[in-house]
């Protein structure tokens, strides 16, 4: 559960205040302080990764779907590839498994070169999109197919497929053809024939896409714990952010051909490396701005939408003056006067007056929208931490957003 656990740290945990200066206390005391702002840890390098990717390209025609790009995997990690369809996640992944060949640099498996290896002789295996069943086989044959082709005896075959059918649950289902199965049981074939061969990398292209939103949940957790049983080093590859963060220790978010950022869920959300990967992963607040002076690790930032903003500045200090103070939802407070002084401005507390404009109750938050006196929009995501929850804020109340220095990031490009 230890995934579970950490990426539920990932999620709102605070309970936030729905008004009033009660909330304050508790977060600026315990949270908010100039030496809080500290870069966010991220794991320790391997000294020697299971999979090194140096320098890798692959070009169709004049089109280069893989830029130049270079990541390190460890064994037994569970990494997710995130980003926009067509940016090169598919064609990776068909280089790892040796489907294409890099035009440039070279994919180490355990320090060795696997250029020379053919694709059923490497210890990786890639479960394709469309699961690429055959149609005309039952679910034992085809989990069974790479192992009769790799020469395996009969005996240990039947012993193989058994095991595997149990590790998916589908047992009493061997006789079916794909077209008798659910999507779900199609995905499990696929992951069942995928894994047979006890590969040392899986990969999975998009492997939850084609299942409905409960059912990829339950497949999310499923996928989980199946890779922490079998200590396989799993890559998977999603355009949906939350999948990432759900199942990944590390994310790599990939734009147009590169690795963006490679940084565990918490870190891609809390300290993302560009305004575009901000705004890829989760819901953000953007004010562009000038830094106007620097106080140690507080800057103070002029924004035309939102005044003069405090904030927090990580390692590495920035070094532009044109900036932009980036700000999540569920770190902007409502409350219906301005919170009480902060302790002579220790805390970097940034109040913005404004009138709601938009409520939308989600069940487990609210979200508003705040208008601004500049016209700009400020988005709060609150938790319903109650059930009659008689603090909600109404369209057209008067409200003072807040939020502190170090709930800010602020971001150069
Ligand atoms: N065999 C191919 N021939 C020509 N173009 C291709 C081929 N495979 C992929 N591409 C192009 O390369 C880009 C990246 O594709 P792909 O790796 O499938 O992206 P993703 O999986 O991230 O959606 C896309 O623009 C795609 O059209
Ligand atoms: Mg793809």
């Amino acid at each position: 559960m230890k995934r579970l656990s950490r990426c539920r740290s990932t999620a709102s945990l605070r309970p936030l205040s729905t008004g009033g200066e009660s909330g304050l206390k508790d977060v600026t005391s315990s949270e908010a302080s100039v030496e809080a702002a500290k870069p966010l840890p991220e794991p320790a390098a391997p000294d020697m990764p299971l999979l090194r990717i140096e320098s890798v390209a692959k070009s169709f025609g004049n089109f280069r779907a893989v830029d130049q790009l270079s990541l390190d995997i460890r064994a037994g990690e569970f990494f997710a590839l995130l980003g926009p369809s067509g940016c090169g996640k598919t064609t990776l992944l068909r280089m790892l498994a040796g489907f294409e060949t890099p035009d440039e640099g070279r994919i180490l498996l355990g320090g060795k070169d696997i250029a020379p290896v053919l694709p059923h002789e490497r210890p990786v295996n890639m479960m394709f999109q469309n699961y690429a069943l055959f149609p005309h086989l039952s679910v034992r044959d085809n989990i069974a197919f790479g192992l009769k082709r790799a020469g395996m005896a009969r005996a240990d075959i039947a012993a193989r497929v058994a095991e595997m059918v149990a590790l998916v649950k589908l047992e009493g289902m061997e006789k079916r053809k794909p077209d008798q199965l659910s999507g779900g049981q199609r995905q499990r074939v696929a992951l069942a024939r995928s894994l047979a061969r006890r590969p040392q990398v899986l990969l999975l292209d998009e492997p939850l896409a084609a299942l409905d939103k409960k059912l990829r949940e339950s497949t999310q957790g499923e996928l989980m714990e199946l890779q922490r049983r079998l200590g396989t080093t799993f890559i998977i590859v999603t355009h949906d952010q939350e999948e990432a963060m759900t199942m990944a220790d590390r994310i790599g978010v990939m734009d147009a051909g590169r690795l963006a950022q490679v940084a565990t869920p918490r870190n891609l959300y809390e300290a993302p490396a560009s305004r575009w990967i901000a705004e890829f992963v989760g819901d953000i607040n953007l004010f562009n701005g000038q830094v106007m002076s620097r106080d140690h690790s507080r800057l103070t930032v002029s924004t035309s939408e939102a005044g003069s903003l405090t904030v927090s500045e990580l390692w590495p200090p920035v070094t532009k003056d044109v900036v932009c103070v980036a700000i999540r939802p569920e770190k902007v407070k409502l409350s219906r006067r301005a919170p009480a002084s902060d302790e002579g401005g220790s805390h970097g507390i940034n109040r913005l007056e404004g009138v709601v404009a938009d409520v939308n109750y989600l069940g487990g938050v609210t979200t508003y929208k705040v208008r601004l006196e500049s016209g700009a929009m400020v988005r709060s995501s609150m938790a319903n931490t109650a059930r009659l929850d008689v603090d909600a804020y109404l369209a057209g109340q008067r409200v003072v957003a807040w939020f502190t220095a170090d709930d800010c990031m602020v971001l150069e490009q």
